[in-house]
């Protein structure tokens, strides 16, 4: 079973288990029968948690961290206090109903419950890590309930005032207020403040992130490399009304007016000298280079490398295309919202010397008002190609979900992965390509004699060389990039010793977005802005240890800098060097992954399912030495 599976198994009988006690102690204090039933049932799946936690504790101690720790110890003692306080009489009187049963077993039968349910809300609001607030405010809340529980089961005549005459202090007295205390306690510890940066095992910031290098003053140059030409362009974002292919209407934020915006093309050592302007996003807008190591005062992240560009405003943003492949921009400012309606656009930098395909097609795939378009094409582009002709694809996910593509009739190789060229991509065919959110494959065929079919999520999106009708390739292997390609040279040596080390586990949970509560989606059970700052050094060599606790896929994504893939799941990598931006962490997955820092700046690091991001799944990785834009720990809305 898959870790996702477990996680997801694990629910499901948590809370059956505490229905399972919860009905057992209200039939016995409603005097019925079956209690036997639903509490032996109970304990059966006490037992079935044990073995799931125990499984799943073997997948990575992030997925079980506050069950070990809490829940199940909760749950055991409160079972083997019911098992002493109710079992005998239950047992002498089978199906029988409980009447007898004395209050203290009738309780001790809720309180499992109540243990059972915590377990699962501390799992389910809280996770991992588990803090000392949460558990202090868990055994306060169980104890609560259990002594409001005695309160009403227990017969008027033992209640504590007559119970204990002459002033003496009860039991109950005394449980009550370490109950108190410990909650009170709990509470407290919610204020306290999470330390602000995290130097993932290495040295701590020797700058203040006040002071040092400007992060505003780490601009490109203003000249291409030799033999380049300067590309400019000029940019507006405004609103507008678009038509896809079909006529639908779309009421869409734009970059010039059209879906997507104007498609931005160099030649490598060029140098892409973009402005942009803003007519009328009131909102702000800003330039992304999504996958493109650009220097960090270039990058668009408002609030952190540059204010955000209010409408009337315009910046100017220049950088060398030193990058060959395929990549994209989109605004950065409530990107949930403006890159869904239309902020982005492709950015393709071909090699200089290389030979250009015949046939090159750069497929933008994004979802407008719920219609999956190609561009603004939301019905089946058509292309012409000669037999024997090479012909590449360039396929961009601009969503927020993973897309599901494949190729019918003919055999192709998978080039490159997010604009970074495989080592020895072999022939493929049937075989389905998952995209990530944000991610690009370039597919690389030579046309065959028949007609050719591109499917996105099972439909035919695009037919190169004529043809019709349906190809049905849903039914077909997805390809696992961790194992295509060939081994070849990375930059440097994997098993070495890293300077940082830094885990992120996502989940969902309570915590605190933008200065307000939120069922949020976490990292290490925080939600931006507090989650504290990855530091690290220039030249230091960084890996990321990212785990999914949740349910939900999360393309993970740095902004700067390639990652290289090491590990999914504890199995390294055995194809080509796999560099990404973004890479899917679906539910239950580890992944390992590893850059070297060489790219100065304050960088955003994110979840690229941009809804996401904006509910607190971001996070920022800066240098130390360099500076914050004035005022940017704030930034609510730089995403
Ligand atoms: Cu494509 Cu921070 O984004
Ligand atoms: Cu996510």
């Amino acid at each position: 079973m898959s870790t996702g599976q477990l996680v997801l198994l694990d629910h499901v009988v948590a809370v059956l288990t505490a229905a399972l006690w919860l009905a057992a102690g209200v039939l016995a204090a409603s005097s019925r029968p079956r209690v036997l039933v639903a509490a032996l049932a109970g304990a059966l799946a006490v037992a079935g948690r044990l073995a799931l936690v125990a499984v799943l504790a073997d997948r990575g101690w992030w997925f079980v961290q506050e069950k070990v720790l809490l829940g199940l110890p909760l749950l055991v003692v409160a079972t083997a206090a019911a098992a002493v306080l109710a079992g005998p009489r239950l047992v002498a009187r089978p199906g029988a109903d409980a009447g007898g049963l004395p209050p203290a077993g009738v309780v001790s039968l809720l309180a499992v419950g109540y243990a059972a349910l915590a377990g699962f809300v501390v799992t389910f609001v809280g996770g991992y890590p588990l803090t000392w607030s949460a558990g202090l405010l868990t055994v306060a809340g169980v104890g609560g309930a259990v002594l409001l529980t005695a309160q009403l089961v227990t017969p008027r005549a033992t209640t504590p005032a007559q119970a204990a005459p002459g002033g003496k202090v009860t039991r109950r007295q005394l449980v009550t207020a370490a109950v108190s205390i410990t909650g009170v306690y709990g509470l407290a510890l919610l204020f306290v403040r999470a330390p602000s940066a995290d130097a993932g095992g290495g040295a701590a910031a020797v700058e203040p992130p006040t002071r040092g290098t400007p992060v505003t003053g780490l601009r490109g140059p203003s000249t291409p490399a030799v033999g380049g030409a300067v590309r400019p362009y000029t940019v507006t974002a405004r609103t507008a009304t678009v038509a896809l292919a079909s006529g639908q209407e779309i009421d869409a934020w734009t970059f010039d007016g059209a879906l997507p915006g104007p498609p931005l093309t160099a030649v490598q050592g060029d140098l892409l000298d973009v402005t942009l302007r803003n007519e009328d996003i009131d909102d702000g807008v800003t330039l992304h280079w999504h996958g493109y190591d650009v220097p960090c005062g270039e990058d668009g992240a408002p609030g952190t490398t540059q204010a955000v560009v209010a409408a009337g405003d315009e910046f100017r943003y220049r950088f060398r295309a030193d990058q060959a492949g395929t990549f994209w921009y989109h605004t950065h400012q409530v990107s949930h919202v403006g890159v869904r309606r239309g902020l982005y656009g492709t950015l393709v930098v071909t090699p200089r010397e290389a030979e250009a395909a015949a046939v090159d097609l750069v497929l933008p795939v994004h979802t407008f008002d719920g219609v999956v378009a190609i561009g603004d094409d939301d019905g089946v582009l058509e292309q012409a190609a000669d037999e024997g002709a090479t012909v590449r694809l360039r396929l961009l996910n601009t969503d927020s979900e993973p897309h599901r593509f494949a190729l019918a009739g003919t055999v192709f190789r998978l080039a490159a992965v997010d604009g970074r060229d495989l080592n020895e991509p072999g022939e493929l065919s049937e075989r389905a390509l998952r995209l990530p959110a944000g991610g690009r494959y370039d597919l690389v065929f030579t046309m065959p004699a028949g007609p050719v079919a591109l499917t996105v999520d099972g439909e035919v999106r695009l037919r190169v060389g004529g043809g019709d009708g349906d190809v049905a390739t849903g039914e077909w292997p997805e390809l696992d990039l961790l194992g295509y390609g060939e081994p070849g040279d990375v930059p440097f040596d994997l098993d070495t010793a890293y300077d940082r080390h830094f885990t992120m586990v996502l989940d969902r949970g309570v915590a605190m977005v933008d200065g307000r509560p939120a069922f949020a989606q976490t990292v290490n059970g925080r939600g931006h802005p507090s989650i504290p700052e990855q530091v690290v050094a220039d030249g230091d060599l960084v890996r990321f240890t990212v785990v999914n606790r949740g349910l939900e896929t999360h393309p993970w994504h740095l902004h700067g800098h390639g990652v290289l893939v090491l590990a999914r799941d504890g199995r390294p990598t055995t194809g080509s060097p796999l560099w990404v931006d973004t890479f899917d962490v679906r539910p239950g997955e580890v992944w390992e992954v590893a850059f070297e820092a060489a790219n100065p700046g304050v960088w955003m690091n994110h979840c690229h399912n941009l809804p996401h991001a904006d509910q607190g799944m971001m996070l920022r990785l800066r240098y130390d030495g360099v500076s914050e834009l004035p005022g940017a720990q704030g930034g609510g809305h730089g995403h």
